[in-house]
This record gives C-alpha cells, structure tokens and sequence, in this order.
C-alpha cells in the first residue's frame, strides 16, 4: 500500500536537540529545573522578608525616638501653658538634664508633620501646636494609627519632688513619607526577585544540562551499545537458524532423538530472534518520536490488513479471529509501528487462548479518537499482575514456556508505540476469562 512506509534499523541513535531536554529526560530535566527555582525562590523570598523587616523596624525606631525626645523637650512647658495657655510660644529656660535631646526647646525640634498637645491632669486638652490632625482618646505610651498612617507618643508629665501628675504631653506624627519609603522597597525587592527568577532560571538550565550531561551520556551509550548488539547478533542467530533448518530437512530419515534436539535448536534460535527483534525495537523508541514521518492513513484499512495475516495463524491453532470494523477512520502516525502494535496484541490474544476460543478485534469511533478493541476468552490475567503486564521482560509465570515464543518485551513495545501516538492503552481481565485490550488514538478529522 502506497502509505506503508520502511522503517530504517540501521539508523544510528542520538540524543534529540530540537527540545530543551531530550525525550527520556524531560521530565526529569524539568523536575530538576522546578525544585532548583523552587529552592532559590524561598531563599531569595525568605531574605527579603528579613531585609523588609529589618529596614522597617529601623525606620520607625528612628521614627519613635524622634517623638520620645519631642515629647520630653516639650513636657518643660508643660508647668507655663497650664497656668497660662497663651504663653504656648513661650521659650522655657531648661536646665541641662542629659536626655539625649541637647536640651533644645521643642520649637526648635517640631517637624512640619508633627503636632504637639499639652493636657492637664484630667485628660484636658490645654494647648496644641503644629500639624492639624484627627482627635484621639489620651492614651500613655506609644499608639499607632493606620488610616490616616499616625504614630503618637504620650508621655504624663511628673512633679520632680513629689512624683504627682501634672498633665500629659502628646506628640503625633504622619507616617506618610516613611510608608511610601516601605513601597518604593517593596518595589525594589519585588522587581529584585524578578531579575533573580531570571538569572536563576538561566543559571538553573545550564546546571541542569550539567548534571544531566554524564546521565544522559550514559543512558545513550547504553541504548546504542543494546541496539549494536542486537543488530549485531542478527546475522549469527540467522546463521544458526538456517543452519538447523536445513540440517532438519536433510536429516529427516534419521533417529528420532536427533530430530528432538534439532527442533530445540530451531526453537531456541526463533526465540532469541524474536527477542533481538523487540531488543533492537526498543532501543529505537526515541526515533519513534519523529512526528515528521508520519502520515495520514485509514486505521481501518490497516487493521485489516492486520487481521488477513493473522487469521491464518489462529486457524492454524484453531482459533476463531474476527473483526468488526468501522470505515474511514483516519489518524496520524507511522503505519509501520502501529501494524507492529497491533500484531503484537492479536500475537498475545492468539497466543494465550486455548482452542476452539474466540477472539474480536473491534474499531470504533468517538468524538475524538478511535478505540481499537481485541477481546479474547482465553487464558487471562489475573487482576493482581495487571499493573505489571506493561514492564519490560514481565510474563506471567504459569504461561511462560519455550513454546509460547514471547520475549516478555511484547507488550512495552506496544505502549511505547502507542504512547508516541499521543494515545492510551489499557488492559482488563479474569483469570480463566480472558483479556480485553483498549488502544485510544487520536483521530484527525
Ligand atoms: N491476551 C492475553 N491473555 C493472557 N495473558 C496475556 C495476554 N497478553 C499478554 N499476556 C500476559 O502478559 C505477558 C507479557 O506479554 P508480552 O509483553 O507480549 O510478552 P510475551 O512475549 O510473553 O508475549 C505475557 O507473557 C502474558 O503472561
Ligand atoms: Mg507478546
């Protein structure tokens, strides 16, 4: 048919560059590169916090400090203004008292944002000077109001001697200015974090590519040494094969016993062909992930073709093979590769049902895929070794024979190709009840 295409086994294996991270390891590549960001981020994240923190906490220390000495230069005029509230502008001579204010008069220290209010024992307002705003409850020590951004000191004023109240001096100051200082360090941090996602994420690329590159070597060296060996052991095994083949048709007449141990030698040969087979298959399933060989082709068509060939070797085992397909189904792919998928399915079908079984292969269509069906009422699987008939060289125990021909590999050469058709795969089966294999591709309408 004119869109079954050769695959090439003679093509060398090298590692794909189109992608950031070859196939077998983007994921592993991305993991990397996601838990390297994530750590660098909670660092970076963690330290600006402190950096905030820090630097906010010095600014309204300073901040505080300021109203504390406010207040006390202040409190020595706190005697004049209730006596006589007009004599608020007053200059107080001050005796040095070493409180760290250089004893100058609160006049001299008042910013434009801050406002200064005497008060007489009771809680009184007496006199206020400076900045207008909102009245607040007298309330000692230091008070904090967000909105409008407000700090206030209130110290209550003593008699020296007698330690008597005689009245409160508040200071209060808008915050606006150290607020937008904090926003302009947000910003900073914020915009900081961004260039060092960036920088982390190059840097985290090229490390990942590091510690990737000797792994991935490793990993291709490997691949190709299994690829070369299987090319490699071939020849010989035809050799082998041929060789007893002839010698069984030319010794024909001779005793039974050499017969026997010709037919093992046949047998042998044929698994171990079977098994360099799927070996070499396998080794390639990188090179399956080249969608530009792929073409559009009727599914249908193909599955019969699958189903004439193997009609005969059922027969031969006396095995009923029946088919009930829909038409026209097209999808994407390599027609070569999904007839060995297929096969590979109708083999195993084929090859643990006992006779007189059945076996269905059934194509139908949904919105968007193709669903092959192969039932059969053959020996099945039972439930507990489901989760492992996908795993490279895994039979099942009770089954596995020389006769029944199977490298174990049969069935993750299938999900491979079925994988690389951004398609699904799945099995359900009774022990003694046979199996039913589900094979999802995508359709192209
Ligand atoms: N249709 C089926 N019915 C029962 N068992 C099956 C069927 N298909 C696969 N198996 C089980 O899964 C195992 C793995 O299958 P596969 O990978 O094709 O290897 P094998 O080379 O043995 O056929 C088989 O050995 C068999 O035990
Ligand atoms: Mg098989």
């Amino acid at each position: 048919m004119a869109w079954v295409t050769v695959l090439n086994p003679f093509k060398r294996l090298s590692p794909r560059r189109s992608r950031p991270f070859p196939s077998p390891f983007r994921a592993l590549g991305w993991k990397l590169l996601g838990a390297y960001l994530l750590v660098m981020m909670s660092i970076a994240g963690l330290s600006n916090l402190l950096v905030y923190q820090f630097f906010a906490q010095n600014l309204y220390k300073n901040c505080d400090e300021g109203l504390k000495i406010l207040a006390d230069s202040a409190s020595h005029s706190l005697t004049n203004i209730l006596a006589d509230p007009r004599q608020i502008d007053q200059p107080v001579h001050r005796p040095l008292d070493n409180d760290q204010d250089l004893d100058l008069s609160w006049q001299t220290l008042q910013q434009t944002e801050q406002s200064i209010e005497w008060f007489d024992a009771q809680g009184r307002l007496q006199g206020k000077s400076g900045a207008d705003f909102p009245f607040y409850p007298l309330k000692p020590g230091l008070n904090i109001i967000q909105s409008p951004p407000l700090r206030m000191f209130t110290l209550p004023v003593r008699q020296k001697q007698s330690s008597a109240l005689v009245g409160y001096v508040r200071v209060t100051e808008l915050t606006e200015a150290e607020q937008q200082t904090l926003r302009r360090l947000q910003w900073g941090l914020f915009l900081g974090s961004l260039l060092a996602l960036l920088l982390a994420s190059i840097a985290g690329f090229w490390l990942t590519h590091l510690v990737l590159k000797p792994i991935k070597r490793s990993y291709f060296q490997l691949q190709q040494f299994t690829s070369d060996a299987s090319h490699e052991l071939r020849a010989p095994l035809t050799v082998i094969k041929t060789a007893a083949e002839v010698l069984q048709r030319d010794t024909q007449n001779e005793a039974r016993e050499d017969q026997g141990k010709l037919r093992h030698i046949l047998d042998s040969a044929n698994q171990m062909k079977i098994l360099v087979d799927d070996l070499l298959l396998l080794t390639r399933r990188d090179s399956f992930c080249q969608l530009e060989n792929y073409i559009l082709f009727p599914l249908d068509e193909l599955l019969e073709d699958v189903v004439t060939w193997m009609e005969m070797i059922a027969e031969k085992k006396g095995v009923t093979l029946k088919s009930d397909l829909v038409n026209n189904l097209y999808v994407k792919g390599d027609p070569e590769l999904l007839k060995r998928a297929f096969i590979n399915l109708l083999d195993n079908a084929i090859k643990y049902t006992n006779p007189p079984g059945e076996i269905v292969l059934s194509l139908t269509a949904a919105p968007k895929f193709a669903q092959v069906t192969i039932q059969d009422d053959g020996i099945g699987i039972a439930p507990e070794q489901l989760p492992y008939i996908f795993d490279r060289f895994w039979q099942a125990c009770a089954v596995r024979s020389p006769q029944q021909g199977g490298s174990g590999l049969g069935l993750s050469i299938v999900k491979s190709i079925i994988q690389t058709h951004r398609g699904q795969i799945d099995a359900t089966s009774q022990l003694g009840k046979g199996a039913t294999f589900k094979v999802k591709l995508p359709l192209v309408s």
